[in-house]
This record gives structure tokens, C-alpha cells and sequence, in this order.
């Protein structure tokens, strides 16, 4: 019996072959940073970091041999990793835009002098400075070969790490688990991994989430509502303004938070895509998983304290003004603008109303 193939391969095989080959292999993203002979700040977004060996520490990118970052950092010989969190795809694009004033557009320092290149504090959840042990041109690439002198790891909020595939950027599924690495980079344990929320931890609600922010938004209260269209009908509410949150749940055990408006049917194939995850892996939650995420039924709101919990927003949430969602509970709902909530979420936007 013959099963389909892959395809019979076709050659000679040229450079967008190679890019259709690599991008059904979705990597991380980093940006590497090096510093000139002047100190200034040099840096590009980089998919192709690799693992080299553990013993000596040592991993490898492949650097376009004309950029200036490559250049920067053969001359000063050093030069840092910074790998991206799910928030930051802006970074991402922007370190991949040939913006000259890219370092002006974000936030970066050197912790101290042995930084071997900028670290990119707000948009990195784990660096590491290296030392260039050694460089090999192959075609128009230039393979950096990297000793990797120490490795910070931040375990904060916002630990899930960005991912890029099918040429478009992803988060990771349901939170990353970043194991800290043994010696900081003082010599000290940085190993500070902020506990996942156990499944029967509890968990800050919406609400207390929109508090303690200072994102500016009001609360009504009301009787219990179970849909979202109650909103309409027992709280009187302009169906143009009411966003709804669905809730799913993923195969490993992940959130995935959907928020729409309320007349908008979710088109199920778009949001796996857009939260990374098969669709065949994708179900709606059943109500008594909601407190999981420390809401009720009734209540389900696209603010949550979990970091692991994947957000993705309608597109035509970006052009809403005032809107009313939930806030956790069934007899409570928030009002909040649409461009500060999405400031607060940071979710993936994605066009996904069928
Ligand atoms: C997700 C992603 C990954 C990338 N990975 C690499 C890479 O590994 N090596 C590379 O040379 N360019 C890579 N690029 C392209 C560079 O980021 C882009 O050409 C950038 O402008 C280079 O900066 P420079 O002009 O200062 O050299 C990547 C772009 C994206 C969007």
C-alpha cells in the first residue's frame, strides 16, 4: 500500500525552496545584539540559533554576511542572545525591518560591563552573553559560532516564549515552562521559575487584575447573566459594544481565551491557528473549568491572571471604542476601552469572526 509522501522532491533546489522547506519548521525567535567600536547598539531578529554543544557552552547563528550587526560583532568579538516572549512580536518585526533607529524604538541597557551586547530588558525573557569562538562563511551567510559565557533567565509574567513558523509569528500553546539555568549570571542561582498555577491554586480574578493595572474602567453590577446576550436584553447594553469571551481548552491541558464581538461566530480553524495548537485539539471548556482561570460562568472575561492562558482578540476589536465585557462573575461586568484593553492583554489579534 503506498501513503502520501511529502511529494517527489524537485531540484535543483534554490534559496525560496529552502525558505518553503524552513518555514514548516517553526523555531523561537531571538534578536542578537552586538556593540560597535563606538558602543553603539547593533541588532537583528534571528531564527536560525542553534544549540551547539554543552560542553563547552556553545550555540550558533547564521548571520547575513552584509549586516552591520554581523560586522559589530566580529569586531568586538562578543555579542548577546536575547530570546523573545510571546508579547513581543513588535520587537521582533521591528529588529527585522532594517529600521535604523531601531534601538531608539525600544527599551535596552547593558546590565553591567561584561554585557556583551545590548539586552533588550521589557522584550526578553532569557539572555545570554557570548563570546565569538569562531566564524564561517557559507554562501551569502556568515555561520557565529558562540561560547556562551553566562545566561539570565526571567521568569516574570510574561514567560511564554514567541514562536515563528509558516511565515507568521505564534505564541507558545499554553505558557512556556522555562527552567531557569543553574548559575546565574553573577554565579548565582537565577532559578526563579514562577510556579505554574496548580489546578487548584487560586487565581486572581479579572478584576482584581484590571486593579491592580490602573488601566481606567468601570463596573456594573447587575443580576446574574448567562450568555453574553443577556447583556442585551437584561442589562440593556448596545449589542455594538458587548465582546464576549469563549473559552477553550487545549489537548495538553492550556487555555485558549477567544474574545469577539457578541454577533461575531468564532471560526474555530483560524483561532488553533492563531493559538498554535491543531484544531482537532481545541474544545470549548466546560463551565466548571472556568474557575481554573478565576471566573464563574457567565462571567468569562479576556483579562486574565494566568500568564499560560493564550489570548486571541477579533481584528474588529482594534476599532471598537467603549466596550463592555465580562469580569470574572456572572453579576459584574466591565466597561473598558477596546485600545486599553488590548493594551493590558496583549493578545494576538486575528481575523477571527466567520
Ligand atoms: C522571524 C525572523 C527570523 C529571522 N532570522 C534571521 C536569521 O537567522 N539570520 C539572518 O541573517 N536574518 C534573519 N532574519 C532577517 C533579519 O532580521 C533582517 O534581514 C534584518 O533586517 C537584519 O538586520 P540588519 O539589516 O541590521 O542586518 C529574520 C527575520 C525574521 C522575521
Amino acid at each position: 500500500m503506498t501513503t502520501p509522501d511529502a511529494g517527489v522532491p524537485r531540484g535543483p533546489a534554490e534559496g525560496q525552496d529552502l525558505r518553503a522547506l524552513m518555514s514548516l519548521f517553526p523555531t523561537g525567535v531571538a534578536v542578537i545584539g552586538a556593540l560597535d567600536g563606538a558602543g553603539r547598539p547593533w541588532g537583528m531578529t534571528c531564527s536560525s540559533l542553534c544549540s551547539v554543544s554543552l560542553d563547552p557552552p556553545t550555540l550558533l547563528v547564521c548571520v547575513r554576511s552584509g549586516s552591520p550587526t554581523l560586522a559589530a560583532l566580529e569586531r568586538r568579538g562578543t555579542f548577546s542572545v536575547n530570546l523573545l516572549h510571546h508579547s513581543a512580536q513588535d520587537v521582533a518585526e521591528l529588529f527585522s525591518s532594517g529600521d535604523p533607529d531601531r534601538f531608539r524604538r525600544t527599551s535596552w541597557h547593558l546590565p553591567d560591563s561584561a554585557a556583551a551586547g545590548p539586552h533588550l530588558g521589557d522584550a526578553a525573557h532569557a539572555v545570554a552573553d557570548c563570546r565569538v569562538d569562531g566564524v564561517r562563511r557559507v554562501g551569502d551567510h556568515t555561520v557565529v559560532f558562540g561560547r556562551v559565557d553566562r545566561v539570565g533567565v526571567d521568569t516574570g509574567p510574561q514567560r511564554a516564549p514567541l514562536l515563528y513558523g509558516l511565515r507568521r509569528y505564534a505564541a507558545w500553546p499554553s505558557g512556556g515552562s522555562v527552567a531557569g539555568p543553574d548559575r546565574s549570571r553573577r554565579g548565582r542561582s537565577t532559578r526563579s521559575d514562577m510556579p505554574q498555577p496548580e489546578e487548584s491554586a487560586p487565581v486572581q480574578s479579572p478584576e482584581e487584575v484590571l486593579r491592580t493595572s490602573g488601566v481606567p474602567f468601570t463596573v456594573l453590577d447587575h443580576v446574574p447573566i448567562v450568555g453574553q446576550a443577556d447583556a442585551e436584553t437584561k442589562l440593556g447594553l448596545a449589542t455594538e459594544q458587548l465582546l464576549k469571551t469563549m473559552v477553550f481548552r487545549t489537548a495538553d491541558g492550556g487555555f485558549v481565551l477567544a474574545a469577539l464581538p457578541v454577533t461575531g461566530r468564532v471560526h474555530y480553524g483560524r483561532l488553533a491557528r492563531a493559538a498554535g495548537v491543531p484544531r482537532s485539539k481545541l474544545r470549548q471548556a466546560e463551565p466548571d473549568e472556568l474557575g481554573l482561570l478565576g471566573m464563574e460562568p457567565g462571567g468569562a472575561s479576556p483579562v486574565c491572571a494566568r500568564p499560560d492562558v493564550v489570548t486571541v482578540f477579533d481584528a474588529s476589536v482594534t476599532r471598537m471604542g467603549i466596550v463592555y465585557c465580562g469580569s470574572g462573575r456572572a453579576d459584574r461586568t466591565v466597561r473598558i476601552q477596546a485600545a486599553q484593553l488590548i493594551e493590558l492583554v496583549e493578545p494576538t489579534i486575528e481575523e477571527l469572526s466567520s
